[in-house]
């Protein structure tokens, strides 16, 4: 019996023993094809990801910071209307506007307020995208140990904007034609004001655009400066990511659209659109003679304004027909990544 018991016992130990070895197999078979599976997603994950580093599009938004723009604008240069759009704009395509208003109108700074500002406009959280703007001369961000904005700009022909200021000071705009301007009432006209030598159309006047772009430094404001005139293009290449001239607006709109949708998506449609309400028009403004123009083009000042101008101008043309050419597939990526290693 004690043997019988034993036998059984055996008997019953060998099956046990079968049973477990099987139930180990198939558990291994098992976790064999789950790796298996494991493998062939996650091969098919990565195939993913490289064809979308490979063909999709970058994402336009700048997922690790809200990105700062700020239009340091020209007076007189069409910066109202322009202005204007990002104000059209700016719920729909969620940034905040903020106007910086310096007082007096002045174009520069002290030392402490530089300082203020660069550290505030770069460490302030809007928790959204933001556009500032605000006549004041370039501001080296990088001096302050801070972050520079986005900058861009508009620029005039400049012996234009000068004409454009005089007679918008006499007789006002259509933008808020019921204001009285500064000259109202007087009818000297802008050639007579050059004929008798007047301060106020003096061509060391003219100097506003190279010393705008030159920034806060003794000798960006001595007019007719050529290490001003040399900063000047060396910060529009250098800081500016766009600057567009007045006398093309629209393509500086779509240039800015398909550069920065996160802020101008939508922006050239509502430009065409309102064309009419955006743009500001000077109420009168008479044409100077060739005298008048021919006494400009004689100063020192006028041609390293009118340089500077030329310079942008170029410069500005260059990049729209690389962004907005249609033969390059409008404003798709042209560029993308491959012979990615290692796999
Ligand atoms: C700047 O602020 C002053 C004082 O509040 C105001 O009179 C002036 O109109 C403002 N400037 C602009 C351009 O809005
Ligand atoms: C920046 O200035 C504004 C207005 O004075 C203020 O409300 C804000 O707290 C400042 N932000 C920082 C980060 O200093
Ligand atoms: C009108 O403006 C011109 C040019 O600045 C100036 O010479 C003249 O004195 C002004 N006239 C009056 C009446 O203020
Ligand atoms: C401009 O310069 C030329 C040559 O130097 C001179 O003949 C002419 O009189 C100047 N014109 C004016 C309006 O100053």
């Amino acid at each position: 019996m004690a043997m019988r018991t034993c036998n059984i016992s055996a008997r019953s130990l060998f099956l046990f023993n079968i049973i477990t070895v099987l139930v180990l197999v198939t558990y291994l078979v098992d976790l064999e094809k789950k790796i298996a599976n494991a493998k062939v997603s996650s091969q098919h994950n990565s195939d993913l990801l490289n064809t979308q580093v490979n063909g999709a599009l970058l994402p336009s938004s700048f997922p690790s910071q809200n990105p700062t723009l700020f239009y340091n604008r020209v007076p007189k240069t069409g910066s109202t209307s322009f202005v204007g759009l990002a104000y059209d704009l700016c719920s729909r395509n969620k940034f905040k506007v903020l106007h910086v208003n310096v007082s007096k109108n002045a174009h520069t700074m002290s030392l402490n307020d530089q300082l203020r500002f660069a550290r505030n406009l770069s460490s302030w959280d809007l928790k959204q995208p933001s556009f500032y703007h605000g006549q004041i001369a370039y501001l080296d961000f990088t001096k302050f140990g801070s972050t520079a904005p986005i900058f861009i700009n508009l620029i005039r022909q400049p012996l234009d904007r000068m004409v454009s200021y005089y007679y918008f000071l006499r007789y006002g705009d259509d933008f808020r034609p019921h204001l009285i301007r500064r000259k109202q009432g007087n009818k000297t006209s802008f050639d007579d004001c050059v004929k008798e030598g007047q301060t106020e159309c003096d061509p060391n006047n003219l100097w506003l655009q190279v010393p705008f772009f030159c920034g806060h430094h003794a000798d960006c404001w001595v007019p007719g400066s050529s290490w001003a005139f040399e900063q000047a293009k060396n910060n529009l290449i250098k800081n500016y990511l766009l600057v567009g001239v007045t006398e093309q607006m629209e393509e500086f709109v779509a240039v800015l659209e398909a550069t920065l949708p996160i802020f101008f998506k939508g922006s050239l449609k509502l430009y065409r659109q309102g064309s009419k309400s955006h743009l500001r028009k000077t109420n009168l403004k008479i044409p100077p003679k060739a005298e008048t123009i021919e006494r400009f083009t004689n100063s020192t000042v006028w041609q390293l304004e009118n340089e500077f101008y030329e310079f942008a101008l170029r410069q500005f043309e260059f990049v729209k027909s690389r962004t907005l050419n249609p033969d390059l597939s409008g404003k798709g990526q042209q560029f993308f990544y491959e012979k990615i290693r290692p796999k």
